[in-house]
């Protein structure tokens, strides 16, 4: 109730005060707008949007990459889950959109936003070239490539990297790293897990992936595998963005007043509790979480099942 009120306000200081709130529609379809938005449940979404924005569909079909820990993952009944997964349907609810996931390869995101897809979320780095096709939200993580290699390794610094068999996941930052790496031979895999795996294989000399799958994919080989901070090696601080449709300024103010609900009402921390820094949530601070119970409506991608999605991970 009080979320409709303020919603209500929000409309009557949009309609005396359109230029504030951004718009040049008349007062009457500015109120309106804020009367669906009350009716949705949402305080984030702009009083307005262009007949074109995806804020006009009930339900974003999202992408991802679900091979990136612990980012993104296929969950147990197969389909993706992970950090991002849970924040895009917190971002839904806050929205008051339904959020139906689609797993693909990486490197086909960007170009799908518009067609296949409305929105990407894939722990993907805001790059300058990436901004020309895409519009990024706010950043919501920061990161640095990784130097995977085998234990005993020579390779400790840049200049080591020269001339080196690089193993990356094909069109991510790593791979673009490794490409203005002198004399290098860039090894692309489809998924980072492959590098990893050839890595052990001997077919290439070290693997450059984001921190997280990067220390995700090491101690699954704590023996033989180690993973070196980038920053030694020069690599930039990335952040990684929920990528949208070009121009779409009404939902890119709608994800990012979510993203700042979100940090502000705790929930984004208690994501990177359970999905990035513990990665196993005890059982009985599971059974405290609302919506912990079921595990079908995951298959309807409501954004109430965020939290029972989370769950059915573990
Ligand atoms: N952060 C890197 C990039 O944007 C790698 C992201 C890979 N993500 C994934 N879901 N496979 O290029």
């Amino acid at each position: 109730m009080k979320k409709l009120l303020a919603a209500v306000l929000t409309g009557v200081m949009c309609a005396s005060l359109l230029t504030a709130c951004g718009g040049s529609a008349p007062a009457a379809s500015a109120s309106t707008e804020a009367a669906s938005v009350a009716a949705a449940g949402s305080e984030s979404a702009p009083a307005e949007a262009a007949a074109d924005s995806v804020l006009n569909k009930d339900t974003l079909i999202v992408g991802t990459n679900a091979a990136f820990p612990p980012f993104e993952y296929a969950g147990a009944d197969g389909t993706p889950d992970g950090f991002d997964i849970a924040l895009i349907k917190a971002v839904g609810e806050k929205i008051g959109k339904n959020i139906e996931v689609k797993d693909m390869e990486f490197d086909s995101l960007v170009a799908s936003i518009g067609n296949k897809i409305d929105v990407a979320i894939a722990g993907m780095t805001v790059t300058d070239e990436r901004k020309n096709m895409v519009d990024f939200s706010d950043p919501y993580y920061e990161a640095v490539q990784n130097v995977i290699v085998v234990k005993g390794s020579e390779i400790s610094t840049a200049d080591d990297l020269k001339g080196k068999n690089i193993g990356v996941q094909l069109g991510t930052t790593g791979d673009f790293i490794a490409s203005d790496v002198e004399g290098a031979q860039v090894s692309q895999y489809n998924k980072g897990v492959d590098a990893v795996n050839d890595l052990l294989n001997g077919r290439v000399d070290c693997v450059i992936l984001d921190t997280n799958p990067a220390k995700e994919f090491v101690s699954q080989h704590a023996d033989e595998l180690t993973a070196l901070e980038g920053d030694g090696f020069g690599f930039e601080t990335e952040n990684y963005a929920i990528a949208m449709p070009k121009g779409d300024a009404a939902l890119v103010e709608a994800v990012n007043g979510a993203l700042k609900e979100l940090k502000e009402d705790g929930t984004f921390d208690a994501l990177v509790a359970e999905y990035i820094n513990n990665g196993e949530v005890p059982e009985a601070e599971e059974a405290s979480e609302e919506a912990s119970t079921e595990a079908a409506s995951e298959e309807s991608s409501e954004a109430a099942s965020t939290e029972a999605a989370s769950t059915e991970a573990e």
